[in-house]
């Protein structure tokens, strides 16, 4: 007790009621306090007497445990309705023993939740004055530290798979070249009976040269990049990209437009890995538009941000696949991987940047890629400043 309240005990026949008055006032000002604080905590406590009758129960008792009435009359036990509690409380209340985080499941209608129980003795006065019961709701923590578990599993069986990807490439790489030197030997040999082995190496070499793409591709994915991002011209890559690729669109009948804003401002890329990620891009742009088309790579600036639109006149892709094409392994062609977007994806992303889609089935699709540009200068210009360029490389409006 409070020394202020000793003292006034002390002396109570010399209080005049008016200083009483004042002393219960402020002692229940403070109860309220504590009430307010036990009240408002998300643990769930439980105070009893030595004869395990409770003398308070928290709100979140309350809840947890569905007990919107109680009463002091009875041991804690016989008020409470589950079973699973109801035999816990009998057994370590009676035997004073004390607990330590028991986990305990309740059925409830949203699912089960964990409890972790905890009892100990209550001391008052350096004497047991009955027991103190805290109890915390743990099935959120659960459910996160199981999901930290599958995802910790995942990682491990990935660096497993990419261990045993890379294995398998120089194998690969091997048996290639072998089949090249039996090639040869061959094709000194040529006679009737070996014509038609040629026929059967290409086979072998193409299947090989599917492999070693999957497990290259599969690598990429999962390995982490080492991108270092600078200011330099996307613009570029994006001509380098286009020039690339003319060859094969034109011998599919397709005609390879470029639109170049003037004045584009440099942006923060890493040449290599965006050249890889329109590649990816424009090859299924290509390979969307068997029967020949149009493909247009636009580079152009709009608010903050360089646009880079790969457009296709393809076969585009229906709504309830587009939440899908980003998935690893997502494919619908027949010698597909499904990883070309995933990395594209996942290179975009290093660029601090987006990748967003509008695809008609029948009419095309467009995918673009957003990056940030750069406004350090922007940015410390006082406010009455805002919107004088500064740098010119915005383009005129
Ligand atoms: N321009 C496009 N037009 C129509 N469908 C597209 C287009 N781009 C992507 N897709 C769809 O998205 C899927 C996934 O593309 P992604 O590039 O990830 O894999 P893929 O092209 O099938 O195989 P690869 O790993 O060899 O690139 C494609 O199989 C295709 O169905
Ligand atoms: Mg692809």
């Amino acid at each position: 007790m409070k020394a202020v309240y000793e003292n006034a005990l002390r002396r109570i026949d010399r209080i005049p009621p008016e200083g009483l008055k004042q002393i219960i006032n402020n002692l229940s000002a403070e109860n309220s306090i504590y009430e307010a604080a036990l009240n408002s905590t998300l643990d769930a406590i439980i105070v009893c007497d030595l004869e395990h009758k409770p003398l308070f129960i928290n709100r979140t008792a309350e809840k947890i445990l569905k007990l919107p009435s109680w009463t002091g009359e009875f041991p804690i036990w016989e008020q409470l309705k589950d079973d699973e509690i109801v035999g816990f409380f009998r057994k370590t209340l009676l035997a004073d023993e004390n607990i330590l985080n028991r986990e305990i499941s309740l059925n409830r209608p949203g699912g089960t939740r964990v409890l972790s129980i905890s009892i100990s003795a209550l001391l008052s006065n350096g004497r047991i004055s009955g027991n103190l019961v805290h109890m915390e709701d743990i099935t959120e923590k659960r459910r996160r530290e199981a999901q930290l578990r599958r995802a910790e599993s995942l990682a491990a069986l990935t660096t497993l798979a990419a261990g045993v990807a890379h294995e398998i490439k120089n194998p690969l790489a091997s048996i290639r070249i072998q089949l090249g030197i039996i090639r040869r030997i061959l094709e000194k040999n040529c006679n009737k009976k070996t014509e038609s082995i040629f026929h059967n190496i290409s086979l072998v070499e193409q299947e090989i040269d599917r492999l070693n793409a999957i497990v290259v591709d599969f690598l990429f994915a999962v390995r982490p990049m080492d991108i270092t991002l600078i200011h330099d011209r996307a613009d570029e890559v994006v001509r380098e990209v286009a020039e690339l690729m003319s060859k094969e669109a034109e011998s599919q009948n397709i005609r390879v437009i470029t639109k170049f804003d003037a004045d584009l401002p440099n942006v923060m890329i890493d040449r290599k890995y965006l050249k890889q990620a329109l590649l990816n891009i424009v090859k299924n742009a290509i390979a969307a538009m068997p029967e020949g088309g149009t493909l247009t790579i636009s580079v152009s600036v709009r608010n903050d941000e360089l646009l880079i639109a790969v457009s296709d006149t393809g076969i585009g892709i229906p709504e309830e696949l587009l939440a899908k094409i980003f998935e690893p392994y997502f494919t619908t062609k027949e010698s597909g991987t499904g990883l070309g977007l995933t990395i594209t994806f996942k290179i975009i992303k290093e660029h601090n940047g987006e990748i967003t889609v509008e695809s008609s089935p029948g009419i095309g699709s467009t995918f673009t890629i957003h990056l940030p540009i750069p406004q350090p200068e922007q940015k410390s210009l006082p406010p009455w400043e805002d919107g004088v360029k500064i740098d010119g490389s915005h383009t005129e409006d």
